[in-house]
């Protein structure tokens, strides 16, 4: 896409006439003769109208002279750190659903402001879709990627930004080139629509999926050892989930990189888990392709990823879907606009959550829901029966963990917790493992946990009677 002003025949104004559900936002009224979408989608662009936008919420940047819009809520500190959220729920971050939810892995609440951006850029979008999309808003996203490229630790040329962890996940599995034979490496924890990828192109191609076979609670050393048991220098990709969404367990992501590059094979990186929950550089990990949804712990609007392909892979690499734009393209050809039309408003939400985070720190983040598991799960093994799924005496222990009571049907507790209690945790099985899973942000404080150990204890007990 190019930038207004960068090749339009005609120039573009803002008006700040009103329509009936004016709420200030600037209305674009002049579309230039050629559409965005028509011109090439050479970047970089400059930043667009949101980008340099106040973002409600947010500490004033410095130089902008804009105040921050405290919604209401009661002032906080910038830098709570993680001992001080259990004061004070910092300024910005959403409240929580009546009763707190401990399961947020899949999506989290977006912080206010970015709910409030993606709203004004949807309602922009509404004024004059075909030319606030392509022409206005998405001019704010070389700077979303700039920042994300900040959090990330990579270029920004090596960034791409999609709908989620799956289509980044299958650009990487279905673009790289495999003939009939090669080895691709897997275990059996991986996510279930990547195993499935990898096995459709060994039904499609014949490429041959080799597993790695190891225990979610075997140290980093036996998981080290079951991936180099069966890697060998004909090995083509290794496939790592840096995080495992049945368990929370993270494996020894960097370790297994080196391993990797020096069999030669390349390496994707699911990291869905693991970014903006916890400090990830993928100039230190030293992967091929590094794939997150920004939905999930960075608290971008649901229905955002990005992926990271390593500057000298990007070239061998085929996108999805076709692009849109004829070659040669980079990164781009890996961008949502290559999927048709998207809608914008969705992107706009993207800016401020990376800087929300980035004021936050992943850091910090981690640190906070590190705590916040121990915290429960120290309450929690005081319930007779009660057994935890992952490895809690880890500093790479995070949000996510999965826990049983021996005994009991996981799906009976969980559903009485949902019914009587509201309380919602997600029932999980796989291979030998069931169980329930656990995953607060942190937004949530201890009393919101408590109200949902005290009914487990109470469920627990009842259901153990009910069996004796
Ligand atoms: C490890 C892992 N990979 C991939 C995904 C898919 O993410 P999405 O649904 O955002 O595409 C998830 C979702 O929770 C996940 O936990």
């Amino acid at each position: 896409m190019r930038a207004a002003g960068s090749g339009s025949t005609s120039s573009w104004s803002t008006s700040t006439s009103r329509c009936p559900c004016d709420d200030g936002v600037p209305v674009l009224t002049h579309a230039p003769s050629r559409t965005a979408r028509e011109a090439p989608r050479t970047r970089p662009v400059p930043p667009g109208p949101l980008a340099g936008r106040p973002v409600p919420g947010l500490p004033p940047r410095p130089g902008t002279g804009h105040t921050a819009d405290t919604s209401g809520a009661p002032a906080a500190p910038r830098h709570p750190g993680p001992g001080r959220l259990l004061e004070a729920r910092p300024r910005g971050l959403p409240g929580a659903a009546a009763p707190a939810q401990p399961e947020q892995r899949r999506v989290s609440p977006p912080p206010l402001v970015v709910e409030q951006t993606t709203i004004d850029a949807y309602r922009l979008v509404n004024r004059n879709p075909d030319r606030n999309m392509w022409s206005n808003l998405d001019l704010a996203l070389p700077e979303a990627k700039a920042e994300l490229a900040e959090l990330i630790d990579c270029d920004p040329g090596e960034i791409a930004l999609n709908r989620n962890s799956t289509e980044g996940l299958c650009t990487a599995i279905f673009g790289i080139p495999l003939a009939a034979g090669d080895p691709v490496v897997v275990s059996h924890w991986d996510y279930p629509s990547v195993r499935a990828a990898w096995f459709q192109r060994q039904e499609r191609e014949g490429i041959e999926v080799v597993t790695a076979d190891y225990d979610l609670m075997d140290s980093d050393d036996e998981i080290f050892a079951a991936y180099a048991a069966v890697l060998t220098p004909r090995t083509r990709v290794l496939q790592i989930t840096h995080m495992s969404h049945w368990t929370g367990r993270v494996v020894p992501a960097k370790r297994l990189c080196r391993l990797a590059k020096d069999h030669g094979t390349l390496t994707v990186v699911d990291g869905a888990q693991t970014f903006a929950q916890m400090p990830v550089s993928f100039r230190d990990l030293d992967c091929d392709f590094f794939v997150t949804s920004l939905h999930k712990w960075m608290g971008a609007p649901v229905g955002n990823g990005m992926l990271v392909v390593r500057e000298q892979v990007i070239d061998r690499t085929w996108p999805l879907l076709a692009p849109f734009d004829p070659p040669p393209l980079r990164v781009d050809k890996f961008d949502h606009w290559n999927l048709g039309t998207y809608n914008s408003a969705l992107q706009a939400g993207i800016l401020p959550a990376a800087r929300f985070h980035r004021e936050i720190g992943a850091r910090a983040v981690h640190a906070r829901v590190r705590e916040l598991t121990r915290y429960w799960v120290e309450r929690a093994a005081a319930i007779p029966g009660f057994r935890l799924h992952t490895p809690l005496d880890t500093e790479s222990l995070g949000a996510v963990s999965l826990f049983s009571v021996d005994g009991l049907d996981a799906r009976a507790v969980e559903q009485e917790l949902r019914d009587a209690h509201q309380v919602h945790v997600q029932y999980r099985e796989v291979r030998h493992l069931s169980g329930l899973r656990v995953s607060p942000h942190i937004y949530m404080r201890e009393s919101e946990l408590d109200r949902f150990v005290d009914p487990l204890a109470e469920v627990v007990d009842k259901q153990s009677a009910g069996r004796s």
